[in-house]
């Protein structure tokens, strides 16, 4: 049975060629906007120029220098610059990194105490500097949810906040701006935006067909287009697809009354703040992982996702199950990304210390909340 519940997603999204021009009517009149953004892509593929035409007239200011996986330290930074400059409007301009810590830095400019209890401690934030978002790269979904992810560099830790407050007011989709992207970070986006959707939808059936069929859609144009998109770079409809997918993948939509997973992603935090990967690097190698280890529980949606995305229907339920686990892997290999922690030197000697964390927040993961620090590293034996 699906359960209950209330939600309502506020973001306005403008989405199409030319479309930053459009932040001269978005931002509100007389604010005093900081620019946030990260190493200087956007000074290199002309965003930054036209940010800054379509702003003309407002009073600016601008922080540069947030990195990928944004750092605590950084951003907290930026948050002295917001009060001594009377900042009342936040711009992100910039893939999941920027959109996070300009989320982070809205909150943070209100929170009394340390900010770093909001992601550590869960402490409740009610207050945040409105913000606005320019997209760079389709992947996480930040630019229409409310949440964001921050690392903390002294500790090696990574963590996730949640709170309505942070929604962003807008985000601007031009999918032209993708094309610069490198093709690690493109294949990257398509894996992370591929594998939000998994973690909404491969858990066990309750009967949500509106939820399901959406997540199935959009599994299929993330694969169909991200295979697409490795020869076609500059095809306008494959990127505004994938753009526009990756954005639905995490807008809070599918997820809706529906059980969900999340342990490929919070089992990825530590890979990251340990190991330096990639937030999608981290999933591809977990993802299968956590199909095979709780293939029992997922069997009936392994077999129903296999169907739809990667035409598998030959066979009974559990071969068409294991076939898609196989094909999942296989895509993220075809994206050129490897699914295996031994092919970044990780060996069992580290698992402990990737897998402590889960214990120290007392985190039971997965949508049976099974899933503690010793399943963990049963799991992780496996992608070795
Ligand atoms: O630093 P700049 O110069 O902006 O370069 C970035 C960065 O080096 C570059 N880039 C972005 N747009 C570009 C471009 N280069 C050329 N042309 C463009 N148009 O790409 C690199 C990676 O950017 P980043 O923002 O780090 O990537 P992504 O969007 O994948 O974000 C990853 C972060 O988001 C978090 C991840 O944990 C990670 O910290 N996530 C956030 C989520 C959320 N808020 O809902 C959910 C996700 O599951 C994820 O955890
Ligand atoms: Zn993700």
């Amino acid at each position: 049975m699906i359960s209950n519940f209330e939600f309502s997603n506020p973001v306005k999204i403008s989405f199409g060629k030319g479309s930053i021009a459009r932040l001269s009517a978005l931002v509100p009149e007389k604010s005093s906007v900081l620019i946030i953004y990260g190493g200087g892509s956007i000074k290199k593929n002309g965003i930054y120029d036209q940010v800054l035409e379509a702003l003309k007239g407002f009073h600016i200011s601008e922080f540069s220098g947030i990195e990928a996986n944004p750092h605590y330290e950084t951003c907290m930074k930026a948050v002295e610059l917001v009060k001594e400059k009377h900042i009342n409007f936040l711009l992100a301009v910039g893939g999941g990194s920027v959109i996070d810590a300009t989320k982070f830095i809205a909150v943070s400019s209100f929170f009394e105490g340390d900010p770093w209890n909001i992601l550590a401690k869960g402490s409740s934030v009610s207050k945040a500097l409105p913000l606005g978002v320019v997209l760079t790269l389709p992947a996480t979904g930040s630019e229409m949810n409310e949440r964001a992810v921050i690392s903390r560099v002294s500790t090696k830790q990574k963590l996730n906040f949640s709170t309505p407050v942070v929604f962003p007011k807008f985000s601007i989709l031009d999918p032209e701006v993708t094309y610069s992207l490198p093709l690690r970070q493109v294949a990257n986006g398509v894996v992370d935006s591929f594998i939000h959707v998994v973690e909404q939808y491969l858990t066990y059936p309750v009967n949500a067909k509106v939820q399901d069929a959406f997540a199935e859609g959009l599994m299929k144009v993330i694969h169909d287009e991200g295979l697409k998109v490795l020869t076609n770079p500059h095809d306008y409809d494959i990127r505004a697809n994938l753009m526009w997918a990756a954005t639905n993948a995490l807008n809070v939509w599918i997820g809706q009354g529906v059980p969900q997973d999340w342990s490929s992603h919070r089992m990825g935090y530590p890979l990251t703040a340990q190991f330096g990967l990639d937030h999608a690097q981290t999933l591809a190698v977990l993802l299968p992982g956590v199909m095979t280890y709780m293939f029992k529980d997922k069997q009936i949606k392994l077999a129903q996702m296999g169907e739809v995305v990667f035409h598998i229907t030959e066979g009974r339920e559990e071969e068409r199950a294991h076939q898609t686990i196989v094909a999942t892997e296989a895509f993220f290999k075809q994206m050129g990304l490897k699914t295996r922690l031994s092919e970044y030197g990780i060996t069992s000697d580290d698992l402990d210390a990737l897998t402590t964390p889960i214990d120290k927040l007392g985190w039971k993961l997965g949508e049976h909340h099974n899933i503690d620090s010793s399943t963990a590293k049963e799991i992780m034996m496996l992608r070795i």
